[in-house]
């Protein structure tokens, strides 16, 4: 479902790299099973060089965008780390308010005009289906950070990654979703991505922050065992992975209503107690109380070791999308 993006002076004999050589990323949709795991063998690659050489040339000479309309630390910093680690350069542009955006600027103008100055711009902006629309204006290739309450889809393979590298299987798993499931964008594209690996899926939120129906729908009509819950005791004592997600304070109307579901789950060393010894515990981050920081010393805890996991994945797409992998 890919928009290819290749150069078209390019004959078909010269087009360098896998399927990936100039697309954009917008959407897990667009991914199989086995592109997942091209980009995971090179994302494999990429954490050996870095423990072996920490930065090497790869991608010298090329240029990423980094285009951040909403506040990020981790998908930002990585994308940036990614790229130099390659040998590649970073435009930053993570305050838009001091670009030509505050002057009223257009998205489609912004990146036409990143696109003469790069080589691939990596896109986050509070609206569904921006990177999409922004795909549509440039022949780069654009990277979706996130949109909105939409997908996020580079989180969801590193997310996928870091299942594989601490549980090593991605088949036949049983993943607990928790928390702001209506909002949370990392738990959209995660889900999709599971519907490859026949994963038994517990969503488990208030009742107004389910997962929405029409994904609902489409893992049901993928096959998908799903099941949904208001409490996790029910589901924690199988649970393989368990997905906590923050409560999205900036999608809400009002402070009222924000504060009213921001503590529904709090996950403590206490409550682990009857979650397997064999199993652990994801969260995209930021956090902002939903898991207690005495948790973080359990050897099952592997939210900050998933955010390393993201350089290599990130760095793999970098190399992927521009021909070099
Ligand atoms: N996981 C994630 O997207 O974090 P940031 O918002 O800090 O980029």
């Amino acid at each position: 479902m890919t928009t290819s993006v290749r150069p078209a002076h390019l004959p078909l004999g010269e087009i360098r790299g896998g399927r990936l050589y100039g697309q954009h990323i917008l959407s897990v949709k667009q991914f199989s099973r086995e592109d997942v795991e091209a980009i995971f063998v090179i994302a494999e690659e990429m954490r050996t060089m870095v423990e072996r050489v920490g930065t090497f040339d790869l991608l010298k000479g090329k240029l990423l965008a980094n285009l951040f309309y909403e506040p990020s630390t981790r998908t930002s910093s990585s994308f940036t780390a990614a790229m130099e680690r390659l040998g590649g350069s970073v435009i930053p542009i993570s305050e838009v308010r001091y670009s030509s955006v505050s002057k009223g600027e257009s998205l489609p103008d912004t990146v036409r005009t990143l696109e003469c100055y790069s080589d691939v711009i990596v896109l986050r902006h509070p609206e569904v289906g921006a990177a999409a629309t922004a795909a549509r204006y440039v022949r780069k290739p654009i990277i979706n950070a996130g949109d909105g309450i939409g997908e996020h889809p580079t989180q969801a393979l590193l997310d996928l990654f870091t299942i594989r590298e601490e549980l090593g299987a991605m088949d036949g798993l049983t993943v607990t979703m928790l928390g702001d499931l209506k909002n949370g964008r990392t738990v959209h594209s995660l889900s999709r991505l599971l519907a490859h690996y026949k994963a038994r899926i517990n969503f488990v939120s208030p009742e107004s922050l389910r997962m929405p129906t029409e994904i609902m729908n489409e893992l049901s009509a993928r096959g998908m065992t799903l099941s949904e819950h208001r409490q996790l005791d029910v589901v924690l004592p199988n649970t393989d992975v368990l997905y906590v997600t923050r409560v999205q304070k900036e999608r809400f109307a009002s402070e009222e209503e924000y504060n009213a579901l921001k503590d529904a789950y709090v996950i403590t060393p206490d409550t682990l107690k009857a979650a397997k010894q064999r199993m652990i515990i994801m969260h995209p981050l930021p956090r902002v109380g939903e898991i207690s920081m005495d948790v973080d010393d359990d050897p099952r805890a592997a939210y900050f070791r998933q955010m390393e996991y993201g350089l290599y994945v990130r760095m793999a797409l970098l190399a992927m999308v521009l021909g070099k992998a």
